[in-house]
């Protein structure tokens, strides 16, 4: 396994396909019909018109809805490339080696591979996402917010029509310890601007009594984790809730489709906490169905790290993934050292 040299103190950056790094990014002007500027880094080009998301490769080209586009690359510049592989659809998308990350057509997808189309090419994390930052903003237009669930936001069709710069550029909630920690993220009221969504209008809103002794009103805290959730204004976005050293407690609210296939590195913890949500799991390197998860209220599920998985929720629902953060997991599973399962019965 190939490893570049990294600064001290910081874990080093795998790279296993030994790929060189791109560093050629270019930001066209906007066409004179459709008003889309469109972008090219290393060899990818992206164009969008008034329906569809158009990528070119040097041996391969992929057209995409442009709402599933622009929500599958909402959440990969939100996210900061996440964990693993984000799949935007059968085809493209990105694998984050953290610090680095590599972007690919048809590397995920078995015909591509047999046929020998698949394309892939490496870059620093920093220098993507400034482009991929770039192409969400030039391309979201008015009234469109990717984050949204369909039903609370407007249509992303159309030539250039204004932009919608406070919601694509969201800042992911990320405690340092835990929310509503003196120093740390708040709570969500409707005076800091997060009304309870029309779904979850029957969750309690009361808080919790805390009584302190003195001296360690940093240290003891409490929340209603569902009245906080009940008041998330995007959907498929999990947030660093609490942090106790490497296990991460993302919850999040979801509602109509996870809008990209992740592609664990890892073990991912899924507790449903409210309503029903459908899991559609795939093969991660085939894109295979392997299966289906039904979870309602109560269940827990563990993603393998072998996988890749989207989901359906029609009611808007309320989910618990819980990470371990670990930067050594991703290698330690490539070379064997550690299982793609979190339980063996
Ligand atoms: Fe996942």
């Amino acid at each position: 396994m190939a490893m570049v040299e990294a600064a001290p103190g910081q874990p080093r950056i795998s790279n296993p396909r030994g790929l060189p790094l791109q560093s050629a990014f270019r930001t066209n002007p906007a066409d004179n019909f459709t008003g889309y500027r469109s972008f090219k880094a290393g060899s990818f080009e992206f164009t969008r018109d008034e329906y569809f998301a158009h990528i070119r490769w040097p041996n391969g080209q992929h057209t995409m809805p442009v709402d599933a586009f622009l929500r599958a690359l909402m959440r990969d510049v939100a996210w900061g490339f996440f964990y693993g592989t984000v799949n935007f659809d059968g085809v493209f998308g990105t694998t984050n080696y953290y610090g680095e990350v590599e972007m690919f057509a048809g590397a995920m997808n078995e015909s591509f591979k047999a046929a020998k189309r698949d394309y892939i090419e490496r870059f620093k994390s920093d220098q993507l996402m400034r482009i991929f930052k770039e192409m969400i903003g030039d391309w979201t237009n008015q009234g469109y917010d990717p984050f949204a669930a369909p039903m609370e936001t407007g249509v992303p069709w159309g030539t250039k029509n204004g932009d919608n710069d406070p919601a694509v550029t969201r800042q992911r909630v990320t405690a340092k310890r835990m929310v509503g920690l003196p120093g740390d993220t708040p709570r969500r009221t409707d005076a800091n601007g997060f009304p309870v969504n029309r779904m979850f209008a029957d969750v309690p809103q009361d808080e919790p009594e805390v009584e302190v002794e003195p001296g360690f009103e940093h240290e003891v805290s409490a929340f209603n984790l569902f009245a906080y959730l009940s008041r998330s204004d995007v959907t498929w976005n999990p947030s660093v809730c609490s942090v106790v050293r490497e296990s991460l407690f993302c919850p999040t609210s979801e509602e109509f489709i996870l809008p990209v296939e992740h592609g664990n590195d890892r073990c991912e913890w899924f507790l449903q906490l409210s309503d029903e949500l459908i899991w559609k799991i795939r093969d991660g390197s085939t894109g295979r169905d392997t299966a289906t998860i039904v979870c309602r209220a109560g269940d827990i599920c563990c993603m393998p790290s072998d996988i890749r998985h989207t989901g359906y929720s029609t009611k808007r629902s309320m989910l618990l993934v819980w990470e371990n953060g670990s930067p050594r997991i991703p290698d330690l599973i490539r070379e064997g050292k550690a299982p793609t399962v979190a339980v063996q019965f």
